[in-house]
């Protein structure tokens, strides 16, 4: 049987008359990178804040490693939020705080035995990964977009999270860090055997990373596949779609 991790079931969410996501299901396997795609406003963002538990369904279930988010107290779901990693549009770190301390936050919060050695420890070696071990005593107004990208994303992957949440990670970037900030994404996924959701609007970013790919459109899941599959379409919606909406470089 497949290792699913996450189990979105019949998921409707609505705000007010509007409703933005209705009777949606998805499933990602272990180790899986799903892309998400859909116009401005389908409801990307809204579907990774209902799996993380920042908005409320108000129909459906979100399962997490075959347990269902929506059961669990406020204080489960601090703990289960430990295996879920989301980096932000704008990578959102503290500027009032260095690198180091940007990284610690996370570790200090979730593991109040580490040690501050262990903590010193672990924030080392995740800059690592991210190739910016000099940048541990900087302030954030001080790091490029890119390189704050990559702090980014060492704090949303320093707890080791199973699952990996990513709104629109390479926006605002130059096509070359797109593509090395993409390929830093696959190679921690591989490296950690992390499954991942990224919604993006960048067909380089998703080439790299994607295993398989979803498009919203109309509250729904209208489209499933590979990217060469759904660029290649002959549905007229995703081929207007991606020669337009797309960002092409
Ligand atoms: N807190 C909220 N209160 C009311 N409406 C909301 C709220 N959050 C999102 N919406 C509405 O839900 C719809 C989907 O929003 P969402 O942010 O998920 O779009 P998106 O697909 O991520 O778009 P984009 O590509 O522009 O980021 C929008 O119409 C938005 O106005
Ligand atoms: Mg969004």
């Amino acid at each position: 049987m497949a290792d699913i991790v996450v189990k979105v079931e019949n998921l409707t969410k609505r705000f007010a008359e509007h409703t933005v996501l209705e009777d949606v299901s998805i499933e990602v396997q272990r180790a899986e990178n799903l892309i998400v795609f859909g116009k401005s406003g389908s409801g990307k963002s809204v579907l990774l804040k209902c799996i993380i538990g920042l908005m409320k369904p108000d129909e459906g279930n979100i399962f997490m490693n075959g347990k269902n988010l929506l059961d669990f107290s406020i204080k489960q779901l601090n703990t289960a939020r430990k295996d879920i990693g989301f980096l932000f549009q704008g990578a959102a770190l503290y500027d009032s705080m260095t690198v180091r301390e940007n990284l610690s936050f996370p570790l200090k919060r979730h593991f109040e035995e580490m040690t501050p050695k262990e903590i010193e420890e672990k924030v080392k070696y995740t800059l690592e990964l991210v190739s910016l071990e000099e940048a541990i005593d900087k302030m954030p107004s001080e790091l490029s977009g890119g390189m704050k990208k990559r702090i980014g994303l060492a704090r949303s992957i320093i707890c080791d999270p199973a699952l990996m949440l990513y709104d629109e990670p390479t926006t605002g970037l130059d096509p070359i860090t797109t593509k090395e900030i993409s390929e830093l994404i696959l190679n921690l996924q591989k490296k950690f055997n992390m499954t991942s959701i990224v919604v993006t609007h960048d067909l380089i970013c998703a080439e790299i990373i994607a295993d398989r790919a979803i498009f919203l459109r109309d509250s729904n899941v209208a489209f499933e596949g590979t990217i060469d599959a759904l660029t290649k379409s002959d549905d007229p919606f995703l081929k207007n779609f991606f020669s337009h909406e797309i960002i092409k470089v």
